[in-house]
């Protein structure tokens, strides 16, 4: 967690509404393996970060709340009866879908301040909404004593995203950054939303983020069509979801759905199968298996399932042709992003340096690199 912002944020609070805030941090997280599995209710292999969003939050005696984003400096105030998206809205819809889904739930709030920022780029596919969605419905619970408990709030949060802000999202980026645990990725099964702990022990090895730095546009709605095809083709099989599905299963309908669709199903199908695998590597910390694992998750979401671009395959392509990288692959909903990459420790200064030059000279712009630490999940600072 960024202290520096901390301290930003609360004296921020403390200057403009003159009292002590409470103070949530709410990670960030990176998925090992396991993308567009979750909203098939299969696997997922996620881990909060140490980057995320802080929020500071104190009741107010003022009839409306009043928020502000710190690194936007934008302030909004609302109206508690009011509560409805709004049109071109960024982050607000973030926290009125918090609060709307809560009020649906039949809790009443009564106004409030809030302060808040982060340290996670937008669009680097670290979850930095659903880090903003848990901060404040961890908050509110926190500041109105409202005995939620977290597995209620990921689904407040995730509602929010669904109802709000328009994004069909599975449970993987809410569940990771509420339930996170230091040193762990979460083995989560999307059906039951309960997860196993697995020790990060790399050894010589570690795990290094490269952003694109690119958001190409229309990936939410291409992220709601994904979802939609899988939806179908399980429809087709009469099952509940593809996470029940065999390649066998698959098979028997192939004639009945268009050569791009079922494509899209096998890769969930074979991506679900390699989480599985994943866990079974890491269990007998087999990096390299890890590592090509890594790789056919990459190539199944861009020549599969196509919610890769060029900038992703490329630092893919870069990861490919030095031998100290065990594995890489493109995170998150995909079009932009971050890469994720397994790289022997010695290297990886070296690898860092070659990959932001052939950045820079393909594309004309910088990429940037994260060496995240494995964090806690969603938890009260003050
Ligand atoms: C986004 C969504 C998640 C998940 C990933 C892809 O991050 O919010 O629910 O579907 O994309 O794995």
């Amino acid at each position: 967690m960024n202290s520096l912002l901390k301290d930003k944020i609360v004296s921020t609070f403390l200057e403009i509404y003159k009292s002590q805030p409470l103070v949530v941090f709410s990670p960030g997280r990176l998925n090992l393996i396991g993308e567009h599995t979750d909203y098939n209710e299969g696997y997922v292999f996620p881990a909060a970060i140490d980057m995320g969003m802080i929020t500071a939050i104190e009741k107010s005696d003022t009839n409306y709340c009043s928020i502000l984003a710190y690194d936007k400096k934008e302030e909004y105030q609302l109206d508690l009866k009011k509560i409805k998206p709004i049109t071109n809205g960024g982050w607000r819809n973030y926290i009125i879908g918090v609060i709307g889904e809560m009020q649906k739930k039949g809790i009443e709030l009564t106004p409030f301040n809030i302060v808040f920022g982060g340290d996670i780029p937008g669009g680097a596919g670290l979850s930095s909404s659903a880090a903003l969605e848990n901060s404040i419905v961890f908050g509110l619970n926190e500041l109105f004593q409202l005995g939620l408990s977290k597995k209620e709030m990921i689904f407040i949060s995730q509602k929010a995203e669904h109802n709000y802000v328009g994004v069909k999202c599975g449970i993987m980026d809410q569940y990771a950054s509420m339930f996170g645990i230091e040193n762990h990725a979460l083995l989560l099964d999307c059906r039951t939303v309960k997860s196993t702990p697995f020790k990060i022990d790399f050894k010589d090895h570690q795990l290094v983020l490269i952003n694109t730095n690119v958001k190409h546009s229309l990936s939410d709605s291409a992220y709601n069509d994904r979802r939609s095809v899988c939806e179908s083709i399980a429809g087709m099989l009469h099952i509940k979801a593809l996470r029940d599905a065999t390649e066998y299963d698959l098979e028997s309908i192939k004639d009945k759905v268009t050569p791009e669709n079922y494509q899209k199903a096998l890769y969930v199908i074979q991506e679900n199968n390699r989480v599985v695998e994943a866990s079974k590597a890491m269990q007998q910390s087999d990096l390299n298996a890890l590592g090509e694992l890594l790789y056919a998750s990459h190539k199944g979401l861009q020549k599969q399932y196509k919610v890769s671009c060029e900038e992703l395959d490329f630092l893919v392509e870069q990861a490919k042709l030095n031998k100290h990288v065990l594995g890489a692959r493109m995170m998150g909903g995909g079009f932009g992003g971050c890469t994720i990459n397994l790289i022997e420790k010695t290297a990886v200064a070296s690898f860092i340096a070659s990959v932001s030059e052939a950045y820079k000279n393909k594309f004309n712009k910088e990429c940037s690199i994260y060496s995240v630490e494995i964090s806690n999940g969603t938890e009260i600072i003050n």
